[in-house]
């Protein structure tokens, strides 16, 4: 599949669906789950490209894996895991930086690549804090491929410079191994699915406003963890329903840990009838179900501070904020440069739909058309998953619809994203 052209349904969207599993928290189950004593099932594992990379990871690092009807049995190599192996991590950023940090405290080599744009991505971030404890890590002038010798690792005190989750995981991985008792320190929260599920298979960890700390050098035991509906997955339906007129749309059993659901917040700031009901814990992680339905939205501010726990959705916020009344500003979101593609650059094919964005060094500016039909066009996924579903909900919207080069990219994170669109009324075509 490579081209595809969606375009508006009919009538509105309608119905109770399901998304796949987290991929976030379904990378760290299945590396931890390599790395404890005994058996880890997860259920609900996400068929996309990223947790593929992860699954051929932890086969490769010596971990056995069966996999069934999404899922996952995993038989633990203790804190003995680790072969000198080479490690192709696909598209997956999140493979890669954890998995740096899992095999650092291995006595083994372990050589991490993946495709092109994994290999424009930087590295340095997680391998300076894996050479402070002790490891060897060569990287290829700041990227991948990127070679880790591991061994007998210590404690460090790292505050990260950058707020990002897979730098204070892949730290928190390696001091499992590491003498002493390591702690990490982010300058603003970000997602703490790695503390949570730590917790859940019996690491020593403490989490407070200031630092995560962990004591090293205790096992951890194998446990059982059902994955909740992705809520970075879930955002593009939501986003669907509320530009959609006549949307109503359910979506059951999602994740809705308060470090990954910024983006709902923004979204009712912009005036979004999103309800959250039925809130519960299951293996830590609290989840709900999600109704959205179609609404008059408005233009907002999204702060610097906000960014880390809406990183992945802000996307498909630029797309709502596109067809919202009045002006966005997205401010303090550099990062969305360095993600699977430079995803500001990308967005300003927003113009090519007819819509005002201008956009800086670290956010953009968008004029929304105030519920005008957008213009249609044909944009680039730029091979990146997030940037093929956000124009595709574009699409619903946009006179004629939006045709998206190299949308199959969408598989890594959401496979079935479009036959989803086209189930639920929208026009679909693919090439
Ligand atoms: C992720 C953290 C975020 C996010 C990525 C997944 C994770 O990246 O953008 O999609 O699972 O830890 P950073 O840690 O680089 O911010």
């Amino acid at each position: 599949m490579s081209v595809v052209r969606v375009a508006p349904p009919a009538a509105g969207l309608r119905g109770t669906l399901v998304v796949p599993g987290d991929k976030s928290i379904a990378h760290r189950v299945l590396l931890l789950g390599a790395l404890a004593d005994g058996t880890t099932t997860v259920s609900g594992v996400p068929g996309g490209g990223d947790v593929r990379s992860t699954l051929g990871a932890i086969r490769a690092l010596g971990a056995t894996v069966e996999e069934r009807d999404g899922t996952v049995r995993i038989e633990g190599r203790g804190l003995a895991l680790g072969a000198a192996t080479r490690l192709d991590c696909g598209n997956s950023g999140t493979t890669m930086r954890l998995g740096a940090g899992l095999v650092a405290g291995a006595p083994a080599t372990v050589t991490l690549d993946g495709d092109a744009s994994l290999r424009r991505r930087p590295m340095e971030r997680v391998a300076a804090p894996l050479r402070a404890m002790g490891a060897a890590v060569e990287t290829t002038a700041g990227h991948a491929p990127l070679t880790v010798r591991g061994g007998r690792l210590g404690a460090v005190d790292w505050t990260l410079p950058v707020a990002s989750a897979q730098v204070k995981s892949a730290i928190l991985f390696a001091a499992l191994r590491a003498r002493g008792t390591t702690r990490v320190r982010e300058p603003l929260p970000t997602r703490d699915h790695s503390e949570r599920l730590l917790a859940h298979l019996g690491a020593r960890i403490a989490c407070t406003a200031e630092a995560v700390s962990l004591d090293g050098g205790h096992p951890l035991r194998g446990g059982h963890v059902a994955l909740p509906g992705d809520v970075s997955s879930a955002a593009f339906l939501v986003v669907a329903a509320l530009l959609v007129p006549g949307s109503d749309l359910c979506l059951t059993d999602i994740g809705v840990n308060p470090t990954r659901t910024g983006a709902l917040a923004i979204l009712r700031r912009m005036g979004a009838p999103i309800e959250v009901a039925g809130t519960h814990d299951v293996a830590n992680e609290p989840r709900a179900e999600l109704r959205a339905r179609s609404a008059r939205l408005h233009g907002t501010t999204v702060t610097p501070a906000e960014v880390p726990a809406a990183i992945d959705e802000l996307p498909i916020l630029c797309v709502a904020a596109a067809y919202a009344h009045g002006e966005t500003v997205v401010e303090g979101a550099g990062e969305l440069r360095v993600k699977e593609s430079d995803r500001i650059a990308a967005l300003e094919q927003l113009r090519l739909l007819g819509v005002d964005i201008r956009t800086t060094a670290d956010g953009l500016v968008i004029r929304g058309s105030g519920g005008r039909r957008l213009a249609g066009a044909r944009v680039e996924s730029h091979g990146d998953h997030r940037i093929a579903m956000a124009f595709a909900v574009a699409g619903l919207v946009a006179d004629g619809g939006v045709e998206i080069a190299d949308a199959g990219s969408a598989d890594v994170s959401f496979p079935g994203f479009f036959t989803r669109l086209a189930e639920l009324g929208a026009s679909v075509e693919q090439g």
